[in-house]
């Protein structure tokens, strides 16, 4: 059984105060959740800050990028170790708006992956469709090439260790939720390719979260699939009520 994995992804939102106050928040209503793992993934300038609220609670926190190499002259970037550094366990990686906003290929997202991993921290790899590729019956095609591209050189073990977030982009922030049965059929699809890359084992070890306009309501027919081990939430992870929504959907 694959252990459910609800994380928030705040991108660009929150002020130091407002994300201390969702945290406190968050902890206390999570705290006796057992059944699932959770994560909040707030702005770098947060993260010190947020890590030092949920510091041995049963909440993680990881990161929404970072930059591959270890140290050096990279102005304005933060390496896996900094992150570990102020307690970080996960790194969102080639989430869409990296991908379609500031333009990131499959070649610097692999970079950032093999850097995550061997910093021994969890990467979170985003992958999806636009409206216009899934309309012209390109889905499976754009995942797949994602996916092998942003796993180039990943060991079968290693792979374990990463958890999958298919978010069709066409459903992130937009309220178009996929149907529990268009998400299935991808994350389905994904597992064989786990398989066809990986083998069984792997693929029946990785986590695939679905990520789009999640929110209490529609969260528990989502995680009912059974190739959908949880969610990278968006617009919901920041209110405790809606997160936690979520969250309980997932027991
Ligand atoms: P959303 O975002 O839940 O606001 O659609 C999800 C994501 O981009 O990770």
């Amino acid at each position: 059984m694959r252990r459910p994995f609800i994380a928030g992804n705040w991108k660009m939102n929150m002020d130091r105060a407002g994300a201390v106050a969702l945290v406190e928040g968050l902890k206390e209503a999570a705290k006796d959740v057992d059944y699932a793992d959770i994560a909040v993934c707030p702005p770098f300038v947060y993260l010190d800050a947020v890590a030092q609220v949920l510091k041995g609670t049963n909440i993680g926190v990881g990161a929404q990028d970072c930059y591959f190499e270890e140290k050096g002259a990279f102005t304005g970037e933060i390496s896996v170790a900094m992150l570990k550094d102020v307690g970080c366990q996960y790194v969102i990686l080639g989430h869409s708006e990296r991908r379609h906003i500031i333009g990131e290929s499959n070649e610097l997202t692999n970079k950032k992956l093999l850097a995550v991993l061997k910093a021994g921290l969890t990467p979170i790899l985003c992958i999806g469709e636009m409206l216009e590729q899934r309309e012209a019956d390109q889905t499976f095609d754009i995942n797949a090439e994602q996916f092998l591209g942003s796993l180039a050189g990943v060991s079968a073990e290693d792979m374990k260790k990463v958890v999958i977030a298919y978010e069709p982009v066409w459903a992130i922030g937009t309220g178009k939720t996929a149907t529990p049965e268009m998400a299935e059929e991808v994350h389905a699809g994904i597992r064989r390719l786990i398989e066809f890359r990986f083998n069984k084992e792997v693929a029946d070890a990785v986590r695939i979260q679905y990520g789009g306009s999640m929110k209490p309501g529609n969260a528990k027919d989502l995680l009912a699939q059974a190739d959908i081990d949880g969610g990278l939430i968006g617009g919901a992870a920041l209110k405790v009520d809606d997160f936690m929504g979520i969250i309980e959907a997932a027991k």
